[in-house]
């Protein structure tokens, strides 16, 4: 595992780490025997920093993680997220009532005193027009509720606007070969600021891997049921918000593409690496199986410039007219 230097922390955080949603809920039933064993073989593997938030599972991957802790001694982050507990998203819910209250029930299910990073868990876009909720959050730290904060969003648009607040760690962004725009300009800004970039649904909820096919079931309670079309949340976060056939099609054409001794997964995750700007990715990960593979990108060559170029040219033809817009 290599390491890279998270905005301006200090901290070094694994370049492939944990992405704990599945094992919180909304990805089909999952087992916690299992659930751990996957976060355990992330420790083994040199993974020290993991993205969970209040609302995966109820609490239940928080919950997870504390656990974890209890179980080992090694070192490792947790950055949490808060916002998504309120009914509607409105920018007046990010008020300090709702903030506080968030942050001691994610201190109380990590068993802990300081919440390593937190994170605006992809609020109403007017909350980056608000700086006194940047201001509760700089209390929050001052208190030692916090050690940081930053924002998860879902534009590139809230990042740039989010990131000139002075305290911002980090930004959280999907990033994959799906999803190429927060490279244009985004990365750019970031690294003039010094604050790190978390690149989530690396795998666009599994399909980068390659297994999905036309005939795969998803369990009713899996968001690749339940919101392709955006039903529950942001389309974007469900196979990166491009439309099942066309993923498919993509895969196929990726696939050739990939390095010998790697596999699809393995490609997509080293893809993202090959961006500096980039602090680490967040793959999501139910089995220790899945986690060992992913860790594994880690140990790759770089990606040959002609497959990256390849890989762009595909992105261009191929998905590119169908998303590059909308985040
Ligand atoms: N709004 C937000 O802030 C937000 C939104 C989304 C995600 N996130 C964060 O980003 C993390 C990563 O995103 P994500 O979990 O949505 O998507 P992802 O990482 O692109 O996909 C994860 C899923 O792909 C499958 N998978 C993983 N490794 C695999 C492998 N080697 N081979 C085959 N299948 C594999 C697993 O599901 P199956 O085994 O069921 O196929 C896994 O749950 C999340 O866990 C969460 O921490 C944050």
């Amino acid at each position: 595992m290599k390491y890279r230097t998270l905005g301006r922390t200090g901290w070094k955080l694994s370049e492939i780490s944990f992405g704990a949603w599945a094992i919180g809920g909304a990805w089909g039933d999952v087992d916690d025997h299992e659930s751990l064993a996957a976060l355990h073989a992330a420790l083994d593997g040199g993974v020290n920093f993991f993205d969970t938030a209040d609302v995966y599972g109820d609490g239940r991957s928080e919950r997870l993680l504390a656990q974890l802790k209890k179980e080992r001694t090694d070192h490792f982050y947790v950055a949490t997220k808060a916002g998504r507990r309120l009914p509607q998203q409105t920018p007046e819910g990010y008020n300090r009532k709702n903030l506080t209250a968030w942050v001691e029930r994610s201190l109380t299910n990590l068993h802990t005193d300081t919440i390593d990073l937190l994170q605006l868990h992809c609020p109403h876009p007017d909350v980056f027009y608000r700086p006194e909720v940047f201001g509760i959050l700089d209390d929050l730290v001052q208190t030692g509720k916090l050690r940081h904060y930053g924002v998860s969003v879902e534009r590139v648009e809230e990042a740039l606007k989010a990131i000139e607040y002075p305290q911002v760690q980090s930004v959280q962004i999907i990033f994959n070969l799906f999803r190429q725009r927060p490279a244009e300009l985004l990365f750019q800004e970031a690294q003039r600021r010094k604050v790190g970039i978390l690149a989530r649904v690396p795998l666009a909820s599994g399909m980068l891997s390659g297994k999905i096919s036309r005939a795969s079931k998803f369990a009713k309670d899996d968001h690749r049921n339940f919101n392709r079309h955006g039903e529950a949340f942001d389309r974007g976060e469900t196979f990166a918000g491009v439309d099942f056939a066309t993923a498919l099609r993509a895969v196929a054409d990726l696939k050739k593409l990939t390095p010998r001794n790697a596999t699809l997964a393995q490609m997509a995750l080293r893809w993202i690496l090959e961006f500096p700007a980039v602090t680490c990715s967040i793959p999501g990960a139910k089995r220790a199986s899945q986690v060992m593979e992913n860790l594994a990108a880690a140990d790759l060559p770089p990606l040959p410039r002609a497959t990256m170029k390849k890989i762009r040219g595909l992105y261009e033809g191929q998905i590119k007219p169908l998303v590059h817009h909308y985040w």
